[in-house]
């Protein structure tokens, strides 16, 4: 699959894997994809940073390639590491039947055989299909040893392990970072990037979103939905529902054959937007309808 031409065939690959993409994001992508350069992606959890990712992947039809990022992952475990049981049992054998020298048993304890590949090391990998797609996700969740060792992974796309060589990877791989922004990550890595700031869609393009994700909601409903949200958005919470909680909720309502959102049908589905106990506190009383109310005056302001 040829990479798209222009930023409209960007946004019309993505919109192919039910994936709405804006203008800037498009734009991103499309010089990512062009340039060969990392995309750094930042913005508050459930807004699609992740999504892009698979969907870019499916529609270009890439292997997609996922390091999920914790605290306390190390260069090592993101690389390779040698099947240690494995080469145990090698030993054990090699030992009972006596019939290999020890420089022989050596070379063979550390070949591809005894080889775990880790996502750094599969994504230098070449793969039939084209370059595969890596996606470094929540970078933030790390520390400053892990992104200094990426930086480097990053410039030359190649990885050294000290019983095989240097592998290097032929093609280098679509590079999608993403980060929640817990923490700052550090200047250098950004700067290898093309950077963007993945926002909360607007009222019309988290409409279409949801179009696209919860196609069985009513227009009225899904408006309602949207509009809520939105509004909800404004308050001061812990934490703010993303695009993943609005589609969650509008499936929530439709199994519950919820017709038109109510002070009641809000509060007994609170749990699907709002994940923290102060958050949902907060909505109880005669909150939830000042919103509904603040949210359906708006929807009867725009046609
Ligand atoms: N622009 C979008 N188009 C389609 N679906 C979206 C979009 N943004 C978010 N979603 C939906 O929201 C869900 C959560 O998005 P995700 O990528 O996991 O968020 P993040 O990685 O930013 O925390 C996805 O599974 C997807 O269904
Ligand atoms: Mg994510």
């Amino acid at each position: 699959m040829q990479l798209p031409p222009s930023i409209d065939a960007v946004q019309e690959l993505l919109a192919g894997q039910g994936y709405v993409c804006g203008r800037p994001l498009a734009t991103v992508v499309f010089l990512s994809l062009t340039l060969g350069r990392p995309l750094f992606l930042e913005g508050e959890a459930g807004v699609g940073k992740t999504e892009i990712a698979k969907a870019l992947a499916l529609a270009l039809d890439r292997k997609l390639i996922r390091l999920q990022c914790y605290e306390g992952l190390d260069a090592a475990t993101a690389v390779y590491e040698w099947n240690f049981p494995a080469q145990m049992v090698a030993i054990r054998t090699a030992e009972a039947t006596g019939d290999r020298s020890r420089q022989q048993l050596t070379t063979e304890l550390f070949s591809d055989d005894f080889l775990i590949e880790r996502p750094l090391l599969e994504a230098m990998r070449p793969d039939g299909r084209g370059a595969p797609i890596l996606l470094i996700d929540e970078l933030d969740r790390t520390d400053a040893p892990f992104e200094a060792f990426l930086l480097e992974a990053l410039s030359d796309f190649q990885v050294t392990i000290p019983e095989l060589g240097t592998i290097k990877a032929p093609e280098p791989p679509i590079v999608i970072l993403t980060s929640n922004r817990t923490r700052e990550v550090h200047d250098a890595l950004k700067r290898r990037c093309l950077y963007h700031w993945v926002d909360y869609p607007d009222f019309p393009r988290e409409m279409e979103i949801l179009a696209a994700r919860a196609p069985e909601a009513s227009a009225a409903l899904s408006r309602e939905v949207v509009a809520f949200v939105q509004h909800l958005r404004t308050e001061d919470l812990f934490k703010k529902p993303g695009v993943a909680e609005t589609i969650d909720w509008a499936k929530c309502l439709l199994a519950l054959d919820v017709i038109n959102l109510s002070p009641e049908t809000i509060a007994d589905t609170l749990g699907a937007i709002l994940k923290y106990q102060d958050d949902i506190a907060k909505l109880q009383g005669s909150e939830a309808k000042r919103i509904l109310d603040q949210a359906k005056a708006t929807l009867d302001a725009t046609p």
